[in-house]
């Protein structure tokens, strides 16, 4: 493909509708398309950026029976929460549509039917793994078992998450059934292969001779290691009740696999975005690029593009720009252990502030290997970077502006030569930005932007014009002018990776739409143009705002480690007697207060219906004194009088620990009278 497409089909993964999205997504995927898009478009091309919600398969199921309500329910649930999440990050799909639809159904079912007519598939009855308890056969994340490869014993029937492969159900080492726990058996059931191993020379030839060099080292290295391993057919239907369902006949009960029909999904979304859809999926002049995560890479290299081939008529995949993982504080970002930035929990706590984690996760992207998300590196690129770098400089250009020329653009008048070399590097600007973007390389990208804003401080910090103002007032117009017409570029450089501050800055600077092409000129501002006044781009991120979410993160630690804490073993046995020499009895608490000068101990009074007597408890920590006045609770009488803090105790109070560490009463579950027996 040439550099100079008639257009773009730009696709980002669609995510999964399980659950809300998280700083992972926005990181690896979606932040990354969405630069690039952006970018597309202020070069005035022609670009569909393409995304929804992917609503099939096992993860929606799984869900949805956990949270107790139907797949559909849990679709509709997390596909308008993501797609809010997306807007609200200013994600520029041109359309977010989902896998439910009914012109996906479609759509997918004819794609399934095309190749089922060309015979492109084989039909094979095969058995396969049945959980007779749930009595469901078991594909996907229905079965998990040990990887071949590479020894996960969490790898899922279709594919191992720790090293990419993807697998088929059988494949697995001691599989185990995620419905029941059941160890399946083994049942006949008929189903449609792709046969990927036809495809093997084809995709060589395309992949690891054609793309050398041009894709990323760690999705070509993946293509050409499964490739290299030779290539199994793959079933393409399941025995599933949700889904698009299998149109031909004898395949009641059978649905489209997942990953068969959620690519289709791009083009289904393509098709109900425009009537021109054709063009974007079928004209050889089209640059079609999928932006995905590294555990999809298998599934956007070599099985959509196989099902692409087969069907004839589409073009293929330009690029597949996968991403690494990101981490979150040292450890991998988790669903299920809750151990993730939640978008929409993130613009609760940081309103406004969605730039800034756009940033912060450009700047750390994980383009060539895992990188680590830290509120400590948050807060650092905020204000020293942000704030200190790009924000200080266009505010300082800005203020100046308005304080000695009321706004009003000065003209430059002769130039030294820092002059000259400033305004050639600001020339060189775009032209560097551009080709690290047309690379997907976002990082750099992002970080050549900010020498700019860099080069714009240090050439203020070097003129000094609110020195030179009293001495020199012509001198200071050229600089002013020079300073201006950075902010200006800045604003249409900046607008790809901080789209809401860039325009916020354009209409600081009174800038009209503006283009790529016109950023880097020395008269993008002309002499005499008025701007308009000073607006703070960036706040500064406080210690306490950092903390609260790392504390959000130790707790949600805390919450795991108490979920998954081991329950101790019993201890030896008793005799009978032995358990019946304790007189425990169910009294009522009549008075509590703070035992002085301690953190843990509260002085009780305790009606037991045989005497009021005190006892001293170390549940401080977990009760306030007025607030348990009144409450049952389970009393030994008959333990020997021990002498606490100068108080002498008579009795125990029985309680329950949690996991975490905290206490509960043990009480009757309806009222007793004072002094009845606990036995
Ligand atoms: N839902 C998948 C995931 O989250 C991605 C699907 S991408 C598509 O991993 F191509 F199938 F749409
Ligand atoms: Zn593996």
């Amino acid at each position: 493909m040439t550099n100079n497409p008639k257009r773009y089909t730009v696709t980002a993964a669609l995510p999964y509708a399980n659950g809300p999205v998280h700083i992972g997504h926005l990181a690896g995927v979606y932040l990354p398309a969405d630069i690039y898009v952006r970018y597309l478009r202020l070069q005035n091309r022609d670009v569909k950026f393409i995304c929804g919600s992917d609503e099939h398969g096992v993860p929606i199921t799984i869900r949805a029976k956990k949270e107790g309500i139907t797949p559909q329910q849990a679709v509709d649930k997390y596909h308008e929460l993501i797609k809010q999440s997306f807007a609200d990050f200013n994600i520029s799909f041109d359309i977010y549509d989902r896998t439910s639809s009914k012109i996906h159904a479609e759509t997918a079912a004819g794609f399934f039917k095309k190749l089922y007519e060309d015979g492109k598939f084989i039909e094979q009855t095969t058995q396969q793994y049945y959980d007779e308890k749930a009595q469901q056969f078991l594909a996907d994340r229905y079965i998990v078992g040990t990887c071949p490869k590479c020894g996960n014993e969490n790898a899922y029937g279709d594919q191992c998450e720790a090293c990419g492969t993807s697998l088929n159900a059988t494949d697995l080492i001691n599989p185990k059934s995620t419905l029941s726990g059941a160890v399946p058996v083994m049942r006949e059931t008929k189903h449609w292969y792709l046969p990927l191993n036809e495809y093997e020379p084809w995709l060589r030839e395309w992949i690891v001779e054609g793309h050398k060099g041009d894709w990323k080292p760690n999705v070509y290295g993946q293509c050409k290691s499964w490739i290299d391993q030779g290539l199994q057919p793959r079933a393409v239907t399941r025995d599933l009740d949700w889904g698009v369902p299998v149109p031909v006949e004898g395949a009641e009960g059978k649905v489209l696999y997942v990953w068969f029909d959620a690519p289709i999904g791009y083009i289904s979304a393509t098709k109900a975005l425009t009537d021109d859809w054709e063009k974007y999926w079928k004209d050889k002049d089209s640059k079609l690029v999928h932006f995905i995560g590294k555990d999809n890479i298998v599934f956007h290299c070599i099985i959509f593009p196989s099902m692409l081939k087969a069907h004839g008529d589409y073009i293929l995949p330009d690029n597949v720009p996968a991403n690494e993982f990101l981490n979150l504080e040292g450890d991998k970002i988790s669903t299920s252990r809750n151990w993730a930035v939640w978008l929409h929990e993130y613009l609760q706590d940081f309103k406004g502030k969605g730039d800034v984690l756009r940033y912060v996760l450009a700047a750390n992207a994980p383009e060539t290997k895992d990188n680590d998300f830290t509120w400590k590196d948050y807060q650092a690129r905020n204000n020293n970077e942000l704030l200190a770098i790009l924000g200080n400089f266009i505010n300082r250009a800005v203020v100046l502006t308005q304080k000695y020329y009321e706004g009003a653009v000065p003209s430059r008048g002769e130039l030294t030569d820092y002059d000259k070399t400033v305004l050639e590097d600001l020339q060189g600007m775009p032209m560097v930005i551009s080709t690290y973007i047309e690379r997907y390389r976002f990082r750099d990208a992002l970080a050549e932007l900010m020498n700019l804003a860099r080069l714009g401080n240090k050439y203020l910090a070097d003129t000094e014009p609110w020195k030179l103002i009293k001495t020199d007032a012509e001198r200071v117009k050229t600089i002013m002018n020079i300073a201006l017409q950075i902010s200006g570029s800045l604003a249409i450089l900046m607008e790809p990776f901080l789209p809401d501050s860039a325009a916020k800055l354009r209409n600081m600077l009174s800038m009209e739409s503006a283009t790529w092409a016109e950023a880097g000129a020395a008269d993008l501002l002309p002499a005499g143009h008025v701007i308009g006044k000073p607006e703070l781009l960036f706040e500064k991120v406080e210690d306490a705002a950092v903390e609260a979410q790392v504390q959000k993160l130790l707790d949600t630690k805390k919450a795991n480690e108490a979920a998954n804490a081991v329950v101790e073993p019993a201890k030896e046995n008793i005799t009978f007697e032995d358990f019946t020499k304790m007189d425990i009895r169910i009294g009522t608490i009549i008075e509590a207060e703070k035992v002085a000068k301690t953190k843990k101990l509260l002085k009780l009074k305790i009606d037991t219906g045989i005497d009021q007597r005190t006892v001293v408890s170390g549940i401080a920590e977990f009760f306030n004194p007025e607030e348990i006045i009144g409450q049952q609770v389970s009393i030994l009488v008959n333990l020997a009088p021990r002498d606490i803090k100068g108080i002498t105790s008579q009795g125990m109070i029985l309680m329950a620990e949690n996991a975490d560490g905290s206490l509960a009463f043990v009480q009757p579950n309806k009222a007793i009278k004072n002094g009845g027996t606990v036995s």
